[in-house]
């Protein structure tokens, strides 16, 4: 204790010189990252601890030893870091506090592993079969030991029972769930199983052939369930067993009370010779934490722990399922912007059919990229459905705005067509063909451009509105045109009086007075006279006159009478002086006296 407050002085003095800071930690000791929460079953962050793994840079791996209490792990921790008992993680017997939890040494040793520099935590964690305590929170341990760590230590005194062969159900499901991916991103490599199995080989027997002995299917007659299930695991620890190493240790000395307070040079050589081997291998085998194709750094890292840490205590008991949902979250987020993309290129508001035909499209994309990249073999399933509920979720969304802009869409041509057909019922010179024309123009145009959801209900609505509007043109029509041919033929009589002074206009324009309107009062009515050829011929000739592709009189109306008076007026001034001009039809006299005049 005195040593360890020395150096944690010294470092403080140190770091205050380096740093001009005193908030500057020492970080050479064992700090908890993972505590029980009250209830002893469930998991919690310890914040203070992981400070210590957050400020690295470099990317993390971690060496985790498991194995029963009292199995000798933080001594083993401390001998593989080089630390006493007094500053390393606290020794079973030397404190009365064991390790709860998961600890980390503070300060990570830094290896070059394949030219990249990388900062190698080594985790204690809470030793398995003590009393007083659910399996499901031990499970916990080993799972969270199991995902977090690159390299898992299995400390095991003695020999390999049963028990802690079952005890690695969790590390056989997740290495299923997730290792047999290839050729992809894998979620996160596995955890490199060491079995280390302290005890002196005396028989002769390897440690290599003790583990492979252990892993080997015992038979089960009776058929016991039990032996059924460690079979399995057995059968797939075989299957990993490439990524397992077996590894011996024999007791660094018999008299395992003291053993804190011995140098190297008073334990067993032996030991100490085997040791040095043990760090070699486990430094030859450890590699960064990959966690979807990139290492991690301790922020990344420490994010990567609460999620996994969620993901355990959730439920009863801690499930590779609801790990699969964790890695599947970012996978089922790319999906779902994949689906939203190709949503989005349709370009609202369309019809019906074709957001129908985009959206079975769309998904089945999505779900196929859900299929290839997914995480998970077994407990896929719940994520693939969640990402149709998401997608269903969505498309929902997409109908609504589609319905939103195909009404707003139709809405604005109802209503420009609306204000058109009224700008067209009161046309100065009424024309049928103009009518007609914008008549067609409406329809048309909101055939083609009103799409989606409202457009029958819109087709409705304009149908009525369009039909309403002509048969009120058609009536105002015939009776406009039967004023303005009177009012016409009135004019025409004073231009052919007196303006153009041609006999033949003036009469002409009386007859068609008189036809308009005695002719007419005495022998139809104003209605009948719609049906006569003549008016046919009258309204022909009024249509060419008032509205052709190339003039459209209603405009032009003005301006032209304005020239025709212009022309007219000139004519009376200028015609008058000149002498050759004659006249084959018959004028009024007033020329004819000029003429003699001259
Ligand atoms: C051993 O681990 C490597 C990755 O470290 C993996 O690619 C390989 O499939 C594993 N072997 C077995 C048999 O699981
Ligand atoms: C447009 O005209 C066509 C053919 O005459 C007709 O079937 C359709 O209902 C019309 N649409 C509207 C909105 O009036």
């Amino acid at each position: 204790m005195r040593i360890s407050s020395r150096v944690a002085v010294l470092t403080i003095f140190l770091s205050f010189f380096a740093y001009g800071s005193f908030s500057i930690e020492d970080y050479r000791q064992a700090f908890p990252i993972i505590e029980p929460d009250p209830g002893h079953t469930k998991l919690r962050l310890s914040r203070e601890g992981l400070k210590a793994i957050e400020r690295i840079t470099n990317p993390i791996a971690a060496v985790a030893v498991i194995g029963p209490y009292r199995s000798g792990k933080s001594f083993l921790l401390n001998q593989l870091l080089s630390l006493s008992c007094y500053e390393g993680f606290g020794v079973g017997h030397m404190r009365d506090t064991k390790t709860k939890g998961i600890w980390v040494w503070g300060a990570p040793v830094e290896i070059d592993i394949d030219g990249v520099k990388t900062s190698v935590f080594y985790l204690d964690t809470e030793g398995f079969e003590s009393v007083g305590k659910s399996n499901v929170y031990d499970d916990r341990i080993f799972a969270l030991a199991n995902v977090m760590s690159s390299v898992l230590i299995y400390n095991l005194p003695e020999t390999i029972r049963e028990a802690d062969i079952s005890r690695l159900s969790f590390a056989v499901e997740l290495a299923e769930e997730f290792y047999g991916r290839f050729g992809q991103d894998v979620a996160f490599e596995p955890a490199k199983l060491l079995w280390l199995i302290q005890r002196d080989f005396l028989q002769g027997k390897s440690v290599k052939e003790m583990v492979d002995e252990a892993l080997r299917r015992v038979p089960n007659v009776e058929g016991n369930k039990n032996i059924d299930q460690v079979n399995q695991i057995r059968e797939s620890l075989a299957i990993m067993g490439d990524n397992s190493t077996a590894f011996s240790l024999p007791q660094p000395h018999l008299q395992r009370t003291k053993l804190c307070d011995m140098k190297d040079d008073e334990l067993d050589p032996m030991y100490v010779k085997k040791r040095e081997q043990l760090k070699k291998v486990v430094a030859s085998i450890i590699r960064p934490k990959i966690v979807q194709g990139k290492s991690l750094n301790g922020k990344e890292f420490v994010s990567f722990l609460e999620q996994i840490l969620d993901a355990l205590n959730k439920g009863e008991i801690p499930s590779t399922g609801s790990l699969v949902e964790i890695f599947n979250k970012g996978i089922l987020e790319r999906c779902m912007k994949l689906y939203n993309d190709r949503m989005g290129k349709l370009g609202l508001p369309t019809s019906e059919t074709s957001m129908q035909r985009a959206h079975q499209g769309s998904k089945e994309v999505a779900m196929k990229a859900f299929d290839e990249q997914h995480f998970g073999r077994h407990h896929a399933k719940k994520s693939a459905e969640k990402l149709i509920e998401e997608i269903e979720k969505v498309y929902k969304n997409f109908i609504l705005a589609n319905e939103y802009q195909s009404s707003k869409l139709c809405e604005a041509l109802y209503t420009s067509c609306e204000d058109k057909m009224d700008q067209l019922q009161v046309l100065r010179l009424p024309s049928m063909a103009k009518f007609n024309a914008g008549f067609l123009h409406c329809n048309q145009s909101f055939e083609q451009k009103c799409v989606g959801p409202s457009k029958s209900s819109y087709e409705l609505r304009m149908k009525k509105m369009l039909g309403k509007s002509k048969s009120l043109f058609i009536k105002e029509y015939n009776h406009r045109l039967f004023n303005w041919l009177v009012a016409f033929s009135l004019v025409m009589v004073v231009i052919g009086r007196f303006i153009i002074k041609f006999i033949l206009i003036e009469i002409g324009a009386w007859i068609l007075f008189i036809f308009l309107e005695t002719y007419t009062r005495m022998f139809w009515t104003a209605e009948s006279l719609y049906y006569n050829p003549v008016w046919h011929v009258i309204v022909g000739t009024w249509e060419s006159l008032v509205y052709s592709p190339i003039l459209d009189l209603d405009r032009w109306a003005i301006p032209l009478g304005v020239i025709v008076a212009i022309l007219l007026l000139y004519w009376r001034c200028y015609g008058k002086r000149k002498p050759g001009s004659s006249w084959i039809l018959p004028l009024y006299n007033s020329h004819k006296d000029e003429r003699r005049s001259e």
